[in-house]
């Protein structure tokens, strides 16, 4: 039991110990640790306001493994689209006993909004994704699989390339990552580059030439067109500019691998040559969703 509700909004926001004791954790698990049933008698509630595959599957799985009753909100066919605030969806819901809310929103800072509005209710809230702020589990996903595969995070090159402006992935990843002791360069199109104090810790590189040079892990991000109202980029002069290529990967360590947290696009950010070739680890990722998740309820069900 704690006093304050626990959520998990965004990975900037843990305490040291609040973010060692859930990748500790995830890292047991994925190692094979028993996971028990934390969940046993909760509910979960998945209320994804933006598409997903990986996340909001994994999220599922992770709770009926460890033990919870999930609930899969079609939102689209909800009272949300007669107007509802996403607290009283939220009151409405936890009004028949769920008590875990998974969201995942396009709206920046719509989170934090919501867990005050709630404060003092027996419930907690899972980031899925939000806006351009965070996606916690999927940063937690992304250091936990460079930790699985070097053995720390500590003093791994990590590059991160593409569309780092509109991307929450690349905020939590970074944070994690730095937090872990990588060092963690960034590149993209001059556009799609957030600004420079953004990503603190990061070293903006100024060619995708550069970014690569020597780096043990090389991590693509999509274009987020959903995020841009005019001027996305052409695909195909993407591609020849920005795509990650054999020859392009070549100049990256030698035993580099590459990340992606998916989805991607082929032969736009990524050559499908080097999306199925043996330097991918992004299977790797999707798997690690799995412990990362169960991690990360067991420890808001515990503060229940
Ligand atoms: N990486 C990620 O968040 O994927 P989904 O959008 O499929 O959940």
């Amino acid at each position: 039991m704690t006093d304050a509700p626990r959520h998990l909004l965004s990975l900037t926001a843990l305490k040291d110990a609040e973010f060692h004791h859930l990748f500790e954790r995830a890292a047991a698990l994925a190692d094979g640790a028993d996971p028990g049933l934390p969940l046993k008698g909760l509910t979960l509630a998945n209320l994804f306001f933006e598409p997903s595959t990986r996340t909001r599957a994994s999220f599922e799985l992770a709770a009926r493994r460890i033990g919870a009753t999930v609930l899969n909100l079609d939102l689209s066919r909800s009272s949300a689209v007669k107007g509802e605030s996403l607290a009283d969806t939220v009151r409405t819901l936890h009004a028949m006993r769920t008590e875990l809310f998974v969201i995942r929103h396009a709206d920046d800072e719509v989170l934090a909004g919501l867990a005050r509005s709630l404060d003092g209710t027996r419930l907690a809230i899972a980031n899925a994704g939000e806006g351009r702020t965070e996606h916690p589990t999927q940063g937690l996903i992304d250091a936990l699989t460079i930790h699985r595969r070097f053995g720390c995070c500590a003093g791994v090159d990590v590059a991160i390339i593409g569309d780092i402006a509109h991307s929450r992935v690349a905020r939590s990843a970074v944070h994690a990552l730095t937090r872990l002791g990588a060092r963690v360069r960034i590149a993209g199109p001059a556009p799609l580059l957030p600004a420079t104090d953004a990503l603190p810790g990061t070293v903006r590189c100024s060619s995708f030439d550069e970014a690569l040079d020597g780096a043990q892990v090389v991590m693509m991000l999509r274009v987020q067109r959903e995020r841009i109202a005019e001027g996305a980029p052409d695909e195909r002069a993407y591609f020849a500019d920005w795509g990650l290529t054999d020859a392009r990967l070549a100049g990256a360590h030698p035993d580099a691998i590459v990340m992606h947290p998916g989805p991607f696009n082929r032969e736009v950010e990524i050559a499908s040559t080097v999306a199925d070739g043996p330097r991918q680890v992004i299977w790797e990722q999707v798997a690690n969703g799995i412990p990362v998740r169960m991690a990360v309820l067991e420890w808001l069900a515990d503060g229940l």
